[in-house]
């Protein structure tokens, strides 16, 4: 078995028995929150009121992902919620290397998430400022979409990239992940999958679960 974090987005969750579906999760390593405001993406999720919901159903780390055009507007609350990773998308901010900063100095994770058209040059002057990259292997804004099979590539160069930087920058890979692909992203590299429709579509969380640790 490999040491893969697994991160179950809770986006494909039944909202109508979130605890239930929360306590199903037990082994899970972290749970993923896809914030999306309907503008940066054609979606909307949910916002701070569930975030607290969850932050109270569960012990297991947050990592909330930002779809969001603003994502400097977020930051206080989600720390003040009390999570533990935050992401958010590399166009949508002016002065990344001032954000990561902030929500680092507030204890939090900070990550950068690249679209799949992102390059990884984009990295370049950035990846020492960086706990972890999300490589988003699916275009943003939906769960059960298919997984992009490029990735893989940006996956292995990403891992040479920070290797060859003596970095200990975690990679996560978000969109399409599921038992077929789960060895492929294990051996390119990959530190944390993140999973929506594969867990919550299974009969067996802990089951589905353990098929991506590989
Ligand atoms: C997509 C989200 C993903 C999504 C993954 O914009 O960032 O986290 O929930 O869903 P699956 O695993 O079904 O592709
Ligand atoms: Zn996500």
């Amino acid at each position: 078995m490999s040491n893969v974090l697994i991160a179950p987005s809770v986006l494909s969750a039944d909202f109508g028995c979130l605890a239930q579906e929360l306590d199903k999760l037990l082994t899970a390593d972290m749970i993923h929150l896809d914030v999306m405001d309907g503008h940066y993406v054609p979606n909307l999720s949910f916002g701070y009121p569930l975030i607290k919901r969850i932050r109270q159903l569960t012990n297991k780390p947050l990592d909330v992902h930002l779809m969001v055009t603003n994502p400097s507007d977020y930051i206080d609350r989600l720390a003040e919620i009390g999570v533990q990773w935050i992401s958010f998308h590399q166009e949508c901010e002016y002065h990344s290397h001032r954000l990561l900063h902030k929500i680092r100095d507030l204890g939090i994770k900070a990550g950068l998430a690249l679209n799949p058209a992102t390059p990884l040059n984009t990295l370049d002057s950035i990846l020492p400022d960086l706990d972890y990259v999300l490589l988003m292997s699916v275009n943003p804004g939906f769960s059960a979409q298919k997984f992009i099979p490029g990735v893989l590539e940006k996956v292995r160069k990403l891992r040479a990239m920070i290797d060859a930087a003596g970095l200990a920058t975690l990679i996560e890979v978000d969109g399409g992940v599921n038992s077929e692909n789960a060895p492929s992203l294990i051996s390119a590299g990959v530190d944390i999958l993140v999973s929506a429709s594969y867990i919550f579509n299974s009969e067996d969380y802990t089951k589905a679960i353990e098929n991506l640790r590989g």
